[in-house]
């Protein structure tokens, strides 16, 4: 599961305009400003491979990026930005809903949820529809390095009630990796994950 070699292949405005070479890929799904392409980057260990920001809403298209020249990984716009549009929402979901659904070569998604916050009713609506269209799912809990809040829960505390909601809501539950992007917490785990769900 060693990352050798990243190269950014393309930015698709649609799904239709996605890379067909049939290589199996890893979707990173989560909101605005989870931490989708600080993850990626903190996998490939290259600082600015995918671009990040502090504001909300950097990645606006469907960007592939090929590893070891076998499988891609492919960095998502973020859901629930609220200064976006009504329009622009309705765009995303459209152009984002036809992405997984038509999308034959995904093998996963990476449903990304901030740990350091609470648990957010549009992290489990996603992770509901993603449910009921069997898209084969793991959660990746970001930003678990940020221990030292002076508001609110701990992020172990945000997760533990973030599972017992999904448990709730599932038959089967699905694998949960813990992440952070500032201390490489999950990285191996996260790789060998993908490498194991690709050989099936
Ligand atoms: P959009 O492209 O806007 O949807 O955002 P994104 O999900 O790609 O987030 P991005 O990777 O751009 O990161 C957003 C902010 O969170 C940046 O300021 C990052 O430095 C910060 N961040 C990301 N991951 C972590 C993490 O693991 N720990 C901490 N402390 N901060 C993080
Ligand atoms: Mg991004």
């Amino acid at each position: 599961s060693r990352v050798k070699e990243v190269e950014f292949v393309k930015s698709s405005a649609r799904a239709r305009d996605c890379p067909k070479d049939n290589k199996p890929e890893f979707a990173i799904l989560g909101r605005s400003n989870v931490g989708k392409s600080s993850l990626i980057n903190a996998l490939v260990r290259k600082k600015e491979v995918a671009l990040t920001s502090k504001k909300p809403g950097k990645t606006q298209l469907i960007n592939h990026f090929l590893v070891n020249k076998s499988w891609y990984i492919v960095d998502l716009p973020g859901y629930g930005f609220a200064k976006v549009s009504e329009t622009a929402r309705m765009d995303w979901s459209s152009f984002t809903k036809g992405y997984f659904i038509n999308r034959d070569t995904l093998v996963a998604v990476l449903l990304l949820v901030d740990a350091s916050v609470p648990p957010q009713k549009i992290d489990l609506d996603c992770a509901n529809w993603l449910g009921r269209n069997n898209i084969p799912m793991t959660f990746v809990f970001t930003k678990c390095d940020k221990m030292k809040v002076s508001k609110g829960k701990r992020p172990d505390e945000n997760i533990r009630e973030f599972q017992q909601l999904i448990r709730q809501n599932y038959k089967v539950h699905p694998s949960w990796i813990m992440t952070s992007s500032v201390t490489g917490l999950g990285r191996d785990e996260l790789l060998l994950h993908m490498s194991q769900l690709r050989n099936y």
